[in-house]
């Protein structure tokens, strides 16, 4: 078992409350790879982090919003950060942006409960401002590990903020929706943030554009 893997475990087993745990180093039987309930692991670290207070966000924050969906999704999306409507009920994309995602995932016949969906920022930045570096930092970990523990085969950003801070990219929209990237040797699509796509309802037809690609790669896996 590879290093990350045994340490998620032992964590698993941790959280799960076993506190000991026996090795028979006489047998010679390589020991079957343990199986690890993501379902399981993504609540009790929901719950563990649950008070986190990693960065200055945690001081004005109401609700941490670790991610909802699937954590055996095949698909993961990821945001920016949570707004109001997520601060209060502690689930992410539920606000107007998050109505009109919901409508984009079934315009390519996806429910939000078959996907996993999170955001690079846990908590909501002050007046929606953009998060800042040192608090993307802080949080970055947390979304690392949950793709480590979904193993998602397909990406897709929503967002500025969520391309330049994975990617690694400082470009616009327009030129990181032209191509596929990976993150963490993930296949990685750009779209456009839904809150930008209300403010802007003609960018709207771009945004089918790539999620029409993205729909063709997701049913091609099944
Ligand atoms: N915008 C985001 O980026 N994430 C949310 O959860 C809600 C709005």
């Amino acid at each position: 078992m590879d290093h990350n893997k045994l340490k998620q475990y032992l964590e698993y087993l941790e959280l799960s409350g076993i506190q000991d745990i026996f090795v028979d180093r006489t047998s010679k039987e390589k020991s079957p790879e343990p199986e690890i309930d993501a379902k399981k692991l993504i609540s009790l670290l929901n719950q563990k982090y649950a008070n986190c207070d990693k960065c200055p966000l945690a001081e004005t924050r109401n609700k941490f919003c670790y991610g909802n969906g699937d954590p055996q999704a095949d698909l993961m999306l990821i945001g920016e950060g949570p707004g109001a409507d997520e601060d209060r009920t502690g689930k992410v994309f539920v606000g107007r942006a998050g109505q009109l995602l919901t409508r984009m995932l079934k315009a390519i016949n996806l429910s939000r409960e078959e996907v996993y969906i999170s955001n690079i920022v846990k908590c909501r930045p002050p007046q929606n401002r953009n998060p800042k570096k040192e608090e993307i930092e802080a949080c970055l970990p947390y979304l690392n590990e949950q793709i480590d523990i979904i193993q998602p085969k397909l990406l897709l950003l929503l967002g500025r903020v969520a391309a330049v801070t994975l990617l690694n990219i400082d470009t616009t929209l327009k030129s990181f929706r032209q191509q596929t990237h990976r993150y963490r040797d993930i296949k990685t699509y750009v779209t456009y943030h839904p809150s930008a796509l209300l403010r802007n309802p003609n960018w709207k037809k771009f945004a089918w554009v790539d999620l029409k690609k993205l729909r063709d790669d997701y049913f091609a896996l099944k």
